[in-house]
């Protein structure tokens, strides 16, 4: 298994959230973060205003999935996140060790 973790413009989630569920992945944790790439401290336009501070609001979407549905995810998320402007974001991947429904004890590929 796989964490894909995605950090991109707020402005993209809805989008990007409706092609993963098209896709078919259902699980995924959201969060509202700030955050600074290659530009910091300077100027980004975010809804029409120009920010001069040094992180700007971006959304994280974590998502666990099986090994052989990474390439597809990543296409789905770069397809739907990218404008082509600076501050699109990044797609960080980890290895995922284990995997639990707590409800069920079930782990692994069956918990995801
Ligand atoms: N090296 C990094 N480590 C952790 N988070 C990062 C890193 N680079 C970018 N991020 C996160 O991704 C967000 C978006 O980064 P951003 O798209 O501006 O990256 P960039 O490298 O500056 O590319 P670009 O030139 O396209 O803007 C940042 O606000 C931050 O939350
Ligand atoms: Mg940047």
């Amino acid at each position: 298994m796989k964490k894909i973790e995605a950090i991109i413009r707020p402005s993209r989630l809805e989008e990007v959230k409706e092609a993963l569920g098209k896709f078919g992945i259902h699980g995924m944790t959201v969060t509202h973060v700030t955050g600074c790439g290659l530009q910091k401290g300077k100027t980004e336009v975010y809804r029409g205003s120009q920010y001069t501070i040094d992180l700007l609001p971006k959304v994280k979407i974590e998502i666990i999935i099986r090994d052989s549905s990474l390439e597809e995810v990543v296409e789905v998320i770069l397809n739907h996140a990218r404008t082509g402007h600076i501050g699109d974001g990044k797609i960080f991947i980890y290895p995922v060790e284990e995997a639990i429904r707590i409800r069920t004890g079930e782990r692994g590929e069956e918990a995801i």
